[in-house]
């Protein structure tokens, strides 16, 4: 899987100037040059030989299915679902690449099976690919969704692929609204720094510089976290159940990608209940630079209309001994 290249389209920020297309011709070969562009936009484009740039990108940007949006309990359907289920989420990946690309911090867990997320109200099974984060210049902005009329001052997006798909291109190049899932968390300004997030904090510190600045903290560096703390998620306990008791709310809608071409094939989960997380976090984020040297700032998409897709607000089913049961199931099976 070529996800690498694929995952540099998701990260482009949306409203910035003058700016860059990035012609990933091949994945070692990226052809750098400037075109103008409508000042809102910045697209990074996958298809080299395409002459229709512009027109690629405005198909879906301009189109009905657009994220963000804002996320109202008043105009949103009230439903219950399937609890979620989590799987390698606690497994402790061997490396964890982070990399600052000048619009945003990106994360990539390396182990040999993927974190993956299934029910929540999902069709089938999806496979994590990558994290990234949305943050404003103080905490009074930015995040992308808004909930409830409020911002927030960071977001979390953790993308997920649909297993039935081969390859990031194949999804994104699908028609189907949920190729991706993206579970995207919100984070509110708390008086003390969140422990579950110093590691990561920590590795994000070494980030500062645009593109020079990379890390990979192995299992052996005493600085490698599975990924359930950045769900700010105890390693000991049972995961699904966890993570349903601690987050049983969510939003879910249709949407697109927040970057570049606006790819209209993402499932979004956003969870309501915001993860703490005290203003010195919050400024390492702030410190990371983009090319020129700048801090990258409020690199979010501003709000896109709803039009009339349905907004569901979930409540997880209470009963997640659902899972619980499924692994006696197995157990019963092996005995
Ligand atoms: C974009 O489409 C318009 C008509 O829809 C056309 O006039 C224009 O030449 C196209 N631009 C490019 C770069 O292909
Ligand atoms: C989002 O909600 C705010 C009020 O909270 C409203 O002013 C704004 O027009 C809404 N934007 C969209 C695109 O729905
Ligand atoms: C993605 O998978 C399809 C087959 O489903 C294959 O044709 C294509 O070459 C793959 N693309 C990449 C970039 O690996
Ligand atoms: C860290 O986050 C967890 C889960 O949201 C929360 O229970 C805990 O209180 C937070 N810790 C601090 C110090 O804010
Ligand atoms: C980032 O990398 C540059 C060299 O590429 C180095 O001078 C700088 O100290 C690094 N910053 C951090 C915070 O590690
Ligand atoms: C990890 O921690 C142990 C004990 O706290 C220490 O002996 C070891 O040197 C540390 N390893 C690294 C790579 O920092
Ligand atoms: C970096 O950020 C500054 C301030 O937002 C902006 O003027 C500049 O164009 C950005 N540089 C790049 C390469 O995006
Ligand atoms: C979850 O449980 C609480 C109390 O245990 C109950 O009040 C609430 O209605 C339940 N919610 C759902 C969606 O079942
Ligand atoms: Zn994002």
């Amino acid at each position: 899987m070529n996800l690498a290249r694929f995952q540099s389209l998701l990260v482009c920020v949306v409203h910035v100037f003058p700016f860059i297309v990035l012609f990933g011709f091949m994945w070692n070969l990226p052809v750098l040059f400037p075109v103008r562009i409508d000042e809102l936009k910045c697209y990074y484009v996958e298809h080299p030989r395409s002459s229709h740039v512009e027109n690629i990108s405005r198909v879906f940007c301009d189109g009905h299915y657009q994220s963000p949006v804002n996320l109202s309990r008043n105009k949103a359907k009230i439903r219950s679902s399937s609890p979620f289920k989590l799987n390698n989420y606690d497994t402790c990946p061997f490396a964890i690449h982070m990399e600052n690309n000048g619009h945003t911090v990106m994360l990539k867990p390396r182990q040999p099976k993927m974190p993956t997320l299934e029910g929540g109200g999902l069709k089938g099974e999806y496979s994590l690919v990558q994290v990234h984060w949305h943050w404003g210049s103080d905490s009074s902005r930015g995040s992308e969704h808004i909930i409830d009329g409020r911002s927030y001052p960071l977001e979390m997006h953790l993308v997920h692929m649909a297993t039935r798909y081969e390859n990031f291109t194949d999804a994104l190049q699908s028609t189907d609204h949920s190729a991706l899932a993206v579970l995207a968390f919100v984070y509110e300004a708390s008086s003390k720094d969140n422990e579950s997030y110093e590691c990561f904090i920590c590795s994000l510190s070494q980030l500062v510089d645009c593109g020079k600045n990379k890390t990979e903290t192995r299992e052996d560096s005493n600085c490698s976290f599975p990924m359930t703390n950045l769900l700010n998620l105890r390693e000991f306990a049972e995961i699904s159940t966890e993570f349903n008791k601690a987050y049983p709310e969510f939003y879910r809608y249709e949407g697109s990608l927040t970057t570049d071409t606006c790819n209209e094939v993402v499932s979004w989960t956003v969870v309501t209940k915001p993860i703490p997380i005290s203003e010195n976090q919050l400024n390492i984020f702030r410190k990371l630079q983009n090319e020129s040297g700048s801090p990258i700032s409020d690199n979010f998409r501003p709000v896109q209309n709803l039009g009339d897709r349905i907004l569901r607000r979930y409540s997880a089913n209470n009963d997640s001994r659902w899972i619980l049961s499924c692994k006696r199931a197995d157990r019963r099976d092996i005995a």
